[in-house]
């Protein structure tokens, strides 16, 4: 064997088709359902990269049910997700950050799919790095409308993940298990290929990563919490470093491989916080708790909430296990 050319590579397929052997029911779905996301990520990755080459910055001219002005690139990814995912025939029902109602498929899919096709848009124009986040749900066959199979809490969920278009195209999944790997795109090939094996969180970082710019509409409790890491207590604890991308994928992924916290508080302007349950909040508390970290509300864990409604949106606290447990005990004196 060249000593230069592994022949052996464990692509994203081939590590899903692997997974798949431990589940006597597989039937190869997921590893299709897999494909397209794989697919929509290859996709929205040639246009990040040439987004300003081929006037695909700025703005779309139209306001999503967010109320954001939608870019171009976040309907163009959304576009594409929703074409490969359709075209799977794995899929019963999507919901999507650009789309206001649960997106119907024909067919008898199995799954449910929640994305958020295009993550940290305010930065694409910047080249700043963005991403693509999604969860993979199990249709309920006792749903009586499309809206039932997403009032359930976020432990249900079966695979997470997200896609970071950044100096490199980075694909980090959680299968279940305590399994979280991550995987580089090679563009040569094509191919997602297993480059971060079995992804732990450190129990404690020393990085902090928060919007200060809102910390005047804090409740005290996030103020308290935020103070105790900027101006430690205990003689001789350095403070945190801070850190903060403004894209969710970005600032996650570095929480999970360094360790610390990110946090999105709720706040006097945003009461129940902005980042959206279904497919920010419930995917990435999966992931870090999947790697041994935690994800709060501040009061509650993130997996254990149940939304009300496709774009309910929750104050979430996640990275490392020791850190998040400082912010519940915080939020416990002000309870
Ligand atoms: P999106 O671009 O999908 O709408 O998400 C943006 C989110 C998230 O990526 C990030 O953590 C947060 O918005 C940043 O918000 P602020 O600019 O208010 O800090
Ligand atoms: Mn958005
Ligand atoms: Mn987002
Ligand atoms: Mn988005």
């Amino acid at each position: 064997m060249s000593e230069h050319f592994s022949t052996d590579i464990k692509t994203l397929t081939r590590y899903i088709l692997e997974t798949q052997k431990h589940h006597p029911t597989a039937s190869g779905d997921l590893t299709i359902l897999m494909s397209a996301i794989q697919v929509g990520c290859k996709f929205v990755e040639s246009c990040v990269r040439k987004a300003s080459l081929v006037n695909l910055v700025g703005l779309a001219g139209n306001v999503n049910v967010q109320g954001e002005e939608q870019k171009k690139l976040d309907e163009l990814s959304n576009d594409m997700f929703i074409n490969a995912l359709r075209a799977s025939g794995k899929v019963k029902t999507m919901v999507s950050e650009e789309i206001d109602n649960v997106i119907i498929c024909e067919g008898d899919g199995k799954y449910c799919v929640t994305f958020d096709p295009l993550d940290g848009s305010s930065n694409i124009d910047a080249g700043v790095n963005v991403g693509t986040i999604f969860g993979i749900f199990k249709h309920n066959k006792d749903s009586k409308t499309p809206e039932d199979d997403y009032k359930v809490p976020g432990s249900d969920i079966i695979i997470a993940g997200y896609c970071m278009y950044g100096s490199s195209c980075n694909l980090v999944i959680a299968i279940g298990e305590g399994q979280v790997d991550g995987f580089t795109l090679d563009p040569s090939l094509g191919e997602f290929i297993l480059t971060h094996p079995s992804i732990r969180m450190p129990s404690r970082g020393k990085i902090y990563s928060a919007n200060e710019g809102n910390s005047l509409y804090w409740d005290e409790a996030t103020r308290k919490y935020i103070d105790s890491v900027k101006y430690p207590q205990t003689p001789g604890t350095k403070p945190y470093v801070a850190r903060y991308i403004g894209s969710m994928v970005a600032d996650v992924h570095r929480t999970l491989l360094y360790g610390g916290i990110f946090a999105y508080p709720s706040d006097t302007k945003s009461k129940d916080g902005k980042l959206r349950i279904l497919y920010e909040g419930f995917p990435m508390a999966y992931i870090c708790e999947q790697a041994g970290g935690k994800a709060t509300t501040g009061l509650k864990r993130v997996l254990d909430l149940v939304p009300k409604d496709v774009h309910a949106r929750c104050p979430i606290f996640l990275g490392s296990k020791e850190d998040v447990e400082d912010v519940e005990k915080t939020f416990a004196i002000y309870e």
